[in-house]
């Protein structure tokens, strides 16, 4: 990778404005590979490159891949009205690298939301040809039937779309909770989809993306991690 200069890379980290950046340097806040940095020119390999700003480690990364467990009452909208936004639960350098989250899920649904600051990445996961099945568990207001399970899996019609919609599978996990997964991702999708089929949804949590598990990340709600290349390879769609 092609070397850069300290106010480039902790600007390109999101520690803001280069000239932000160059003073953060000026008044000895930064640290490189664990040596002081004073000089905002210093040209530097950012592979492998370890820095501190005010005190706290950081590695250099060109993108960041996220995984999230969302809470409730958080909003993914890009201009949050009712709730406080996603990236409030990320440290602020990632709004300024301008991390967003992969797809949305609605204010009051729970679990694993992909985040990131990599366009390609984000474009291509979003993408409904992609077909990535997303694993949700619905709480029901009234009881799963084997009737209710039959017509998600047969597909429902939603008012404002062309063709029924089907779950690519779902099972009852208990009276009151199903599992449901789809490889689509549209608006209120299985909110929608329970509606048609007679049902309500009364919570909606997403456990899995492709093989990407939220359980295996041992995230409690409002926690976050980076993820590695063995993790964001299973988020591959499953082979034919
Ligand atoms: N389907 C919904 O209804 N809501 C979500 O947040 C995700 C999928």
């Amino acid at each position: 990778m092609s070397k850069l200069t300290l106010d480039r890379m902790l600007q390109s980290q999101g520690f803001g404005s280069r000239k932000w950046c160059r003073q953060l340097v000026e008044d000895g806040e930064v640290t490189v590979n664990g040596e002081p940095a004073d000089d905002y020119r210093l040209a530097l390999d950012p592979d492998h490159l370890v820095f501190t700003v005010f005190g706290e480690e950081w590695i250099y990364r060109q993108h960041v891949y996220i995984a999230l467990n969302k809470p409730v009452d958080i909003e993914c909208s890009r201009k949050p009205s009712h709730h406080p936004g996603v990236l409030t639960l990320l440290p602020e350098q990632f709004t300024w690298r301008e991390v967003q989250p992969v797809g949305r899920l609605d204010h009051d649904t729970t679990g694993l939301l992909l985040m990131s600051d990599d366009g390609a990445f984000i474009h291509a996961q979003s993408s409904p040809r992609r077909h990535v099945p997303k694993v949700y568990v619905a709480t029901t207001h009234d009881p799963v039937t084997d009737e209710l399970l039959e017509r998600l899996r047969r597909g429902v019609q939603l008012h404002d779309e062309p063709a029924p919609l089907a779950a690519q599978r779902c099972a009852r996990v208990s009276e009151h909770e199903l599992e449901i997964v789809l490889e689509q991702g549209k608006y209120h999708q299985v909110k929608r989809m329970l509606a048609a089929a007679g049902n309500h949804c009364s919570a909606l949590r997403r456990i899995a993306i492709g093989g990407l598990m939220l359980d295996a990340l041992g995230l409690a709600p409002g926690q976050w991690c980076y993820l590695v290349p063995e993790q964001l390879a299973l988020l591959a769609p499953a082979a034919p």
